[in-house]
């Protein structure tokens, strides 16, 4: 019988859980066992009974040494990675470039490691893509938190004190986040303006409601998988000067520029953020990779010349039922790609266990990381 076990997740601030009730009985369906850390939902909505009824064992921490399958949101820490037993498996998200030392520990297990954000964007494995799932409650839960800080209400209002003119909101980057960002503002009633640099994103602002701050494009601004490639300095300045204008305009400003495997590109820098007036808020949701605004500061909320400066770097989790919900969906679905009948078949050759798998009989797969360990000697 394959065991599944579902830990409490550790990392300080998450709240959320790899499996619900809901998916715990679809992965009885696929023939697996699941037992769940005691607690391990609480937090999120979903007490311990309703995993019991669902059909799960509840068990404390120690049953991961056991476990065919450790379920996760967070990437462990070394001492966690070294419990599991050799041959099992890990799915989490794995941020193997911010925690080397639990690679080689994952390594050194023997233990099969599989990150879901590294889940191919291939029309298959949309229903297994935590990224997109993950970035629609980070996009929502930004524009609440901004509306929450900002001195202002969002919608226009006409009332007998007189008409009160509607909050403006500035979008940078429209990825998944940045869309749904645009979304939920506008459906608070803000008027909304957006940027990317990938061209294929002004329709997709347009449709929304909000509108395009066109700041021209990279002759060559995206991969074949949609995702930005990095700018030069040259168009981020020209890029920056366009900018500048829509910024001290907006009551708002919501950040979401990514570019893969880099340091977030610095869309805002503190002169361009001084054009701000007093009482606005700014939102970077990139602030746990390097930050878009100068001055936003990882996990902290800080107000300068006035601004707000919201650096929250983990929004799902304050919305942890819907976020584990959506998560957990995605790797239930993961789960069906190579469980069947009780019965796991990890095949590299499969395109999405392929792409996910960083770590495999004792081999670092994925070369950036199988590179960083070795210029540490390890
Ligand atoms: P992301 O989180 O990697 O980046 C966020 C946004 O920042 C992107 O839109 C990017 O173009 C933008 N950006 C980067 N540098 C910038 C700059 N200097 N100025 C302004 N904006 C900048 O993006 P996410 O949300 O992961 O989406 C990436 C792509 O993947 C999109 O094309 C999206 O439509 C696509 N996608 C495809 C899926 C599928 O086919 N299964 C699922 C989800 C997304």
């Amino acid at each position: 019988m394959v065991v599944t076990f579902v830990p409490k997740e550790s990392e300080s601030g998450e709240t959320r859980v790899a499996a619900i009730p809901e998916t715990v009985k679809g992965m009885l369906k696929l023939g697996l066992q699941v037992q769940v850390e005691r607690g391990a939902g609480v937090v999120a909505g979903f007490p311990d009974s309703e995993y019991e009824s669902a059909g799960a064992t509840l068990v404390d921490g120690d049953a991961i040494r056991s476990a065919d399958i450790v379920l996760g949101i967070q990437s462990p820490t070394p001492q966690q990675a070294g419990r599991q037993k050799a041959g099992s498996l890990l799915i989490c998200t794995l941020t193997p470039g911010v925690r080397l030392a639990t690679m080689k520990a994952l390594r050194d297990a023997k233990v099969t490691a599989m990150g879901l954000e590294f889940m191919p964007r291939i029309t298959r494995a949309q229903k297994m893509d935590i990224l997109s799932s993950q970035s629609t409650c980070s996009g929502y839960q930004a524009v609440l938190l901004a509306a929450v800080h900002l001195p202002k209400m969002f919608p226009l209002m006409m009332t007998a004190a007189g008409t009160l003119t509607p909050a403006k909101v500035l979008v940078l980057g429209v990825g998944v986040a940045g869309l749904q960002a645009i979304s939920t503002a506008r459906k608070l009633g803000a008027i909304v303006e957006a940027n990317d640099i990938r061209p294929a994103c002004k329709e997709q602002v347009e449709s929304l409601g909000g509108k395009f701050v066109d700041t021209g494009a990279p002759p060559d601004a995206e991969t074949k998988g949609g995702y930005a490639k990095e700018a030069t300095q040259e168009f981020l300045n020209k890029q920056r000067e366009i900018l500048t204008h829509h910024i001290g305009q907006a009551d708002v400003l919501i950040t979401t520029a990514l570019v893969p495997g880099k340091k977030a590109p610095v869309l805002v820098t503190a002169a361009m953020r001084k054009a701000m007036k007093p009482g606005s808020v700014i939102v970077d949701m990139a602030a746990g990779q390097g930050g878009n605004v100068e001055g936003s500061v990882p996990g902290q909320r800080v107000v300068v010349d006035g601004v707000t400066i919201l650096g929250d770097t983990n929004l799902p989790a304050q919305l942890a039922s819907d976020a584990s919900r959506m998560y957990a969906r995605n790797v239930l679905a993961f789960l069906g790609e190579f469980v069947k009948a009780g019965a796991t078949n990890v095949n590299m050759d499969n395109e999405i266990l392929g792409a996910v798998t960083i770590v495999h009989g004792g081999v670092v797969r994925h070369e950036p990381t199988a590179m960083a360990l070795a210029a540490q000697g390890s």
